[in-house]
């Protein structure tokens, strides 16, 4: 094959890929949401968004990273990333867009041939100059209903304990904390710094969902 049509290849399967990621999450991406305001466009992540993600990861603060089993502000982390929510398919993933620029993101990382098939774990992260506008809360709006599509029955997501506003934020959600664990994650410097992980019963709401003849 030609390089032209192994592109247009690629990129059919990339739209493919992005189009059954959105059916399977019951929404239509792309898409623009209210944020206090501001009209922000939210898709699925694609092949093409390597450089604005890489440069959205690198402009926030080192420590509103530790959140993450891996620096996102690596270039390999970014396309490793990429390779596992477009090529592969395993790992939905959202971005958030004002302009063009990158503002947001999530990920649902969950894994069917480990030992918790039926576990997803959340991440979101908003940058510091769009923090407040209701982004973030969104945003885990969007994943909660990827994670339901999927049939996934228990969310997880880990933070720093001095994350307030997001420990807060994920609380007021219905996560709850069930696991504290002490030093697990080192800073750039070597300081190293408590995680919590908070949970969340996602087939208690499925099924009560469907109690009330939603989504059906
Ligand atoms: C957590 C995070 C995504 C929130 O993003 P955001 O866009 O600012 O969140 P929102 O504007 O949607 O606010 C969500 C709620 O948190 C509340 N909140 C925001 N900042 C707060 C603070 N400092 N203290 C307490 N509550 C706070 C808001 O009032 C809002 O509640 P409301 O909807 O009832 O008004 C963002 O702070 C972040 O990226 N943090 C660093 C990364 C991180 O730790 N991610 C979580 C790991 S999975």
């Amino acid at each position: 094959m030609n390089t032209a049509a192994t592109a247009t290849t690629a990129t059919t399967a990339t739209t493919a890929a992005a189009a059954t990621t959105a059916a399977a999450a019951g929404r239509s991406y792309p898409r623009t949401i209210d944020c206090n305001g501001t009209a922000v466009h939210i898709d699925v992540l694609r092949a093409g968004d390597e450089a604005a993600l890489l440069a959205f990861a690198q402009a926030l603060p080192a420590h509103d990273l530790l959140f993450t089993y891996r620096d996102i502000s690596q270039p390999r982390v970014i396309k490793a990333w990429i390779r596992e929510a477009v090529e592969r398919q395993r790992m939905p993933s959202l971005l958030a867009r004002l302009g063009g620029d990158v503002i947001g993101c999530t990920s649902l990382i969950h894994d069917d041939f480990s030992w918790s098939p039926h576990v997803g774990e959340l991440r979101v992260v908003v940058g510091a100059e769009a923090r407040g506008l209701g982004l973030g809360r969104q945003l885990i709006q969007e994943s909660f209903a990827q994670a339901l599509a999927l049939g996934l029955e228990k969310l997880v997501a880990q933070m720093t304990t001095d994350q307030r506003s997001a420990i807060a934020m994920f609380e007021s959600m219905g996560f709850r904390a069930e696991a504290l664990l002490a030093g697990h994650v080192r800073d750039r410097e070597g300081g190293k710094h408590d995680v919590v992980m908070l949970s969340h019963n996602v087939a208690e709401v499925a099924a009560r969902l469907s109690a009330y003849g939603v989504g059906e």
